[in-house]
């Protein structure tokens, strides 16, 4: 489905009865669907479920597991949570950060890499710990974020 609004019509009629309470289910199919929340899918589950596009807007900007950013074609998530945060995770996220040349947590520092902080990935007991597409990583460290940093940019 590529910006198509009618296949997103048809398929929210589908699967998505056209009441409230189906706004998070339908933001979630988004997310699978796309990867993140385009705006103008987003007008079309408003349009659908009767929601005003600042109510669908809200929704998905107060959930961390929705993305309202199109993501780099790599993301990379260092987990700051209190357990990371003690064993090296906030200098993870400064040799990342100086690496891809990002200084900001949503910051995208080109197409190809998103970096992010994540909320604790519940694997603090081997902490610290880097997700890389999908997969976490525990008891990261300097060289093996370099290496993964080198994979992803290259
Ligand atoms: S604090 Fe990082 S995994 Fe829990």
């Amino acid at each position: 489905m590529n910006n198509n609004r009618n296949e997103l019509r048809g398929i929210l009629r589908r699967r998505f009865p056209r009441e409230h309470g189906q706004l998070l289910p339908a933001l979630h199919f988004l997310q699978h669907e796309f990867g993140y929340l385009p705006d103008w899918a987003m007008e079309v589950v408003g349009w659908h479920l009767g929601i005003p596009s600042s109510e669908v807007y809200g929704a998905a900007t107060s959930y961390t597991e929705l993305r309202i950013d199109k993501p780099g074609e790599h993301v990379i998530r260092i987990c700051t949570g209190l357990s990371c945060l003690l064993n090296g995770g906030g200098r993870l996220m400064e040799q990342a950060r100086a690496a891809l040349g990002g200084n900001s947590d949503d910051g995208i520092p080109g197409d190809a890499v998103t970096l992010e902080e994540s909320p604790c990935g519940f694997l603090c007991g081997v902490a610290p710990a880097v997700e890389v597409d999908g997969v976490w990583q525990g008891k990261a460290t300097p060289q093996s974020l370099a290496a993964v940093l080198k994979e992803v940019s290259s």
